[in-house]
């Protein structure tokens, strides 16, 4: 077993040089961050307008969501610092828009108290145990992130019960992704991304795909209408796929050093951008830099 896992360790290392080296000749890509000012009603951010389907699971994941992500975008801020500016101004400005969601939620009477074990812990160990460890796990979450906000939107399972400010945030998050792994993957080592790789991969199984267990626990009359089952199957298509794909996205872009594909990136920027006009978010341009991808 001891053998199996130095193995392991050894065939890491020794990939993530022999990798790096066979792509350290790619040239760099242009990667062009924006700064932006919402300027639509803060209330469209949140509520979703004209939008009849209401999935109950979905709507749990949306408040974990609202919840947790400020938390991820605080730890960015703090370990990417000035290597990408307008990247770490992006978190700011995120955590500002969950920070009014989240008082709007206390307002209307939800403050996600079932969900309060887990935004200490995530608090605790991004921001509270030591840059190593925060630094480690944020790359983890950040090279996956992409897939958790992109497959639920692309797919039309839960698509409408996802609100503006996920569309948003999910827009950022895209085109600031692969920076923020770049930037982050020089303070860690493939060993340390190995060995945290699993406390990740619960962190999303819980965010993922424990919302629809705590609405049962919270709501068990929804297990006696027929239309549960129907909203239980589009959720966990969408999330199921968000999952495993997290899974995939960790190891290719964290634990080894593969690089984001263009194509992949152009497809969501495209995505992205479509559902932004649909909905009618409205933003201004404030800022603009480009960084290299290499
Ligand atoms: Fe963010
Ligand atoms: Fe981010």
């Amino acid at each position: 077993m001891l053998f199996f896992i130095l193995s392991l360790l050894v065939g890491v290392v020794l990939s993530d040089v022999v990798i790096s080296k066979a792509l350290s000749s790619r040239s760099s890509i242009p990667r062009v961050l924006s700064l932006r000012e919402i300027t639509s009603p803060p209330s469209s951010m949140v509520t979703l307008p004209g939008k009849e389907h209401k999935n109950p699971f979905t709507a749990e994941f949306v408040v974990l969501f609202e919840y947790i992500s400020n938390i991820l975008d605080y730890a960015v801020m703090k370990y990417v610092a000035d290597d990408v500016r307008i990247l770490s101004k992006q978190e700011g400005k995120h955590a500002v828009l969950h920070i009014a969601a989240m008082k709007q939620r206390k307002s209307d009477g939800e403050p996600a108290t079932r969900w309060k074990w887990l935004l200490f812990l995530s608090d605790l160990l991004m921001l509270r145990c030591g840059r190593a460890l925060g630094v480690v796990l944020v790359t983890h979450i950040e090279a996956a992130a992409w897939a958790w906000f992109f497959i639920p939107l692309y797919l039309p399972c839960v698509n409408a019960g996802l609100p503006n400010l996920f569309v948003f945030h999910g827009m950022e998050e895209v085109e600031h992704g692969a920076l923020t792994v770049q930037s982050l993957r020089k303070q860690t080592n493939p060993v340390f991304s190995l060995i945290t790789f699993p406390i990740v991969v619960i962190v999303h199984f819980v965010l993922l795909l424990c919302p629809p267990i705590a609405t049962i626990i919270l709501h068990p009359q929804l297990l006696l209408k027929p239309k549960s089952y129907l909203d239980l199957l589009n959720y966990y298509i969408a999330f199921g796929i968000s999952f495993v794909t997290t899974f995939i996205a960790q190891i290719v872009y964290c634990v080894l050093p593969f690089h984001e594909s263009q194509t992949l990136y152009n497809i969501m920027h495209q995505v992205f951008h479509k559902e932004i006009k649909v909905r009618g978010i409205q933003f201004n341009i404030v800022e603009n830099e480009t960084y290299k991808l290499y």
